[in-house]
């Protein structure tokens, strides 16, 4: 069984098993898929660049994935049968920056990504990939929390990119730590929650916000994370969140959101964007734009993560059980069977944070 998208909707469909194995491939049975906004945007019609691949008129969908290894092929060195990976979303074209294995950041748009552009995805039983796209998970404790894997490579890139750009001043405060800086994240998906465990675990203090609590649950997250959480009114925002800021995340793609994250960034500030946008405007205004060179404030827009985000993502992922005990747990707030895939990717429940569908047991 898997899941066919062809414009708008999707249906369920059977896709046959893989029988041969060629030399470099590995055979892998889906444990668990997740389902974020990127695909509701391909089922709903509304996410332009989604595409089936070349010469098929339908997309298996799902970029999730966490997946074991059934079999694999002579040549594969690195991965053996039962071992448990996790599947890299986005491939290489041909430009420079995809023959260095940094095809997140390709300059040409000619890669494809599985389950969103050009290549099915990992909502099915089985199916085969190669090795160098298979990302090994050491720590089998992980258990199903590994499918956080791909969002979390995101936040990762995201992350390091912040640190980089933020090298034009110096961002660690006096004992060299974050803790007199302040990041405020816009959008409490699962996103914004692993945008708000990167940032707090390297000391900063943060602040949260979103357009409503998810029955209670971005509260209970934010007090056992030890940060500061708000419901935003209307398209207003927190109030006391928007002045002075050292870095805003924005992972809503709201414009108006950004705008006032904009005119809220203190001296040498940094706005990370990261959600993309379903349209909507903003008034830039000649003062802002003056603040902003006054201000040394750097802007980034940044997009999916390389095969070392996915390593440092399972790393983050290991570590935060301890640190931040059943936060990651309280993410997953809902897990469904592949029959009702369909439905889960067509409506978000009240209070869901992030659904995934299990396919196999572990
Ligand atoms: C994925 C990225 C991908 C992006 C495309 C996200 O949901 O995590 O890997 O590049 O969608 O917009
Ligand atoms: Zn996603």
């Amino acid at each position: 069984m898997g899941i066919r998208t062809g414009q708008a909707g999707a249906q369920l469909i059977d896709v046959p098993q893989p029988t041969e194995i060629s030399d470099d491939q590995v055979l892998l049975k889906t444990l668990y898929t997740g389902i974020c906004g990127t695909d509701r945007g391909i089922i709903s019609g509304q996410l332009k660049f989604a595409r089936p691949p070349a010469g098929s008129d339908f997309l298996i969908m799902g970029h999730e994935g966490l997946a074991e290894v059934q079999d694999v092929g002579k040549s594969v060195k690195t991965i053996r049968r039962g071992d448990i990976v996790v599947p890299m979303v986005r491939r290489p074209g041909g430009c420079l920056q995809c023959r260095i294995g940094r095809q997140d950041n390709c300059e040409d748009g000619d890669f494809v990504e599985a389950g969103i552009r050009g290549k099915d995805g990992f909502m099915r039983e089985y199916f085969l990939d190669e090795e160098k796209y298979s990302v090994k998970v050491y720590d089998r404790s992980l258990g199903r929390l590994a499918v956080l894997t791909e969002p979390m490579k995101n936040v990762v890139k995201s992350f390091d990119a912040y640190r980089t750009v933020t090298r034009r001043s110096i961002a660690q405060c006096g004992d060299g730590s974050f803790d007199c800086r302040r990041a405020t994240i816009a959008g409490g998906g699962p996103i914004g929650i692993l945008f708000a465990m990167i940032f707090r675990s390297y000391g900063f203090d943060v602040q949260l916000f979103d357009r409503n609590d998810h029955l209670g649950k971005l509260s209970a997250v934010s007090e056992k994370l030890g940060i500061d959480f708000k419901v935003s009114e209307g398209t207003g925002l927190p109030p006391n969140f928007i002045e002075g800021l050292d870095v805003f995340v924005d992972t809503t793609g709201s414009p108006s959101v950004i705008g006032r994250g904009l005119e809220g960034l203190g001296h040498n500030g940094c706005m990370v964007l990261f959600g993309t946008s379903s349209g909507g405007g903003y008034q830039l205004t000649g003062d802002l734009i003056t603040s902003l060179v006054e201000k040394n404030a750097t802007i980034i827009g940044t997009v999916d993560g390389s095969k070392a985000h996915y390593i440092e993502a399972l790393n983050y992922l290991s570590s935060w059980k301890g640190m931040f005990p059943g936060v990651l747990e309280d993410i997953i707030t809902q897990e469904d069977d592949p029959e009702n895939s369909i439905s889960a990717l067509n409506t978000k429940v009240t209070g869901e944070i992030k659904r995934v569908i299990k396919w196999a047991d572990q």
